[in-house]
């Protein structure tokens, strides 16, 4: 039985994928090269914005044609399933695989923890998943539940062997790494003793408990890219999000951060025409982007979700202006992210080859190369800086 996986959705859902794919594998099925070549197909889904439902949903009734046995999973909400549960054979959820041997029929080597699964090859770990955040725009405490953290000697073991198995770059993974129950900036200083030659991320963290600890750890860990989703630069809208803290405190923050660790790449997360978001609160935002300067910034058009405290709100930003404010960000993220990239130029730093011609830097730039062997590390020279990444050609 040959399987394919289809995912959709953040980092957190490619690494349910990747164990997934270790739990099919164990349990006797092959990847299948294409959907046409499989006989399973899983489909793990994003409910975080609607356009993500609904591509997935064209995607599964377009494999419907093809008469596939189909498995949907991941970030789902209860009213989507219902939908869902017409067009594909089974549901189940991530922390549930073993339900898998329904579908499957091989019983005996079926492992029944999720967690204990290890990906053949893999940079993610998750320390945690869940959120009990409710930001009031956000379905990950409706999809994902409540917050649960993994023990630190179980993240630390896997991620001994994911190194042995030749992980070159290890992604802590959790909806909000801050609230990790053990201990995040000791979490993170004992991955980093792990021996072996590997880069050290973790991905997300929020604004409103990064504390002073974490950045000595990260300087001690030499990280170099931070991903703090701001959502908004305007106090008002960040409260009616339930983000508690405020534009002043995040600078600060921001600022602690580039003190202590120089030259570190900032990227955030917007939602752009919130509920109530006038042009005089978006302006803040923009402002807000000159000031920080980041490198990268994930900018999503607001999308009602039902359930979330946020729907109950009049989605007030036309699609039109929502597209306008977008563009109007990405512009400014387009001057800075160039600004800060030309601070490589004529320097030879060292990168991880992650495709034939592209490597990734430490602060998680993209650099176009000559023809190397993937999973080595190497140090080239930039000679090239443009807004989305750098170049040694
Ligand atoms: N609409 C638009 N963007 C959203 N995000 C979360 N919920 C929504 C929503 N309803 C964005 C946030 C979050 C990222 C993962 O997705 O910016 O940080
Ligand atoms: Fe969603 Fe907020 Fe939790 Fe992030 S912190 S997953 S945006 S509720």
């Amino acid at each position: 039985m040959r399987y394919f996986i289809i995912t959709y959705g953040c980092q957190m859902n490619k690494s349910d994928s990747e164990r997934l794919s270790s739990f099919l594998k164990d349990n006797g099925l092959s990847v299948a090269s294409s959907i046409k070549e499989a006989d399973l197909i899983l489909v793990n889904i994003c409910s975080v914005r609607q356009k993500a439902v609904d591509r997935a949903e064209a995607k599964i009734k377009e494999i419907k044609k093809l008469k596939k046995t189909i498995c949907l999973t991941g970030c789902l909400l209860d009213k989507d399933r219902k939908r869902f549960e017409k067009i594909v054979d089974f549901i189940f959820k991530i922390k549930d695989v073993s339900d898998l041997h329904k579908v499957i029929k091989k019983k005996k080597k079926i492992i029944p923890d999720y967690f204990k699964i290890k990906p053949d090859q893999s940079n993610f770990i998750p320390i945690m998943t869940g959120c009990n955040n409710f930001c009031t725009y956000c379905v990950v405490p409706y999809t994902r539940g409540r917050e649960i953290s993994r023990k630190p000697e179980e993240i630390i073991k896997e991620a001994e062997y994911l190194i042995k198995k030749g992980a070159k770059i290890i992604w802590l993974l959790g909806q909000n790494v801050n609230s990790y129950e053990h201990n995040f900036p000791e979490l993170l200083k004992k991955v980093y003793q792990l021996p072996g030659k590997f880069w050290l991320q973790f991905i997300s963290s929020h604004p409103k408990d990064f504390s002073e600890e974490l950045i000595k750890a990260m300087k001690r860990c030499r990280i170099n890219y931070l991903n703090l989703p701001v959502q908004s630069g305007d106090d008002e809208i960040l409260k009616k999000m339930n983000r508690p803290y405020n534009i002043k405190s995040y600078k600060e923050k921001i600022k602690k951060i580039k003190k202590e660790i120089p030259g570190i790449a900032l990227s955030t997360d917007i939602i752009v025409g919130f509920p109530g978001e006038k042009r005089k609160h978006f302006e803040n935002t923009k402002k807000l982007f000159k000031e920080i300067g980041y490198d990268m910034a994930y900018i999503n058009k607001y999308s009602p979700r039902e359930g979330t405290e946020a729907n109950l709100l009049k989605d007030t930003v036309s699609p039109k202006e929502k597209k306008k404010r977008e563009r109007e960000l990405t512009a400014i993220l387009a001057e800075t992210a160039l600004k800060n990239n030309k601070k490589y130029l004529g320097k030879t730093i060292e990168v991880l080859v992650i495709e034939k011609n592209i490597a990734v830097t430490k602060s998680n730039k993209k650099i176009k190369i000559n023809p190397s062997e993937i999973g080595h590390f190497k140090k080239i020279k930039v000679t090239k800086a443009c807004s989305w990444g750098l170049s040694s050609l």
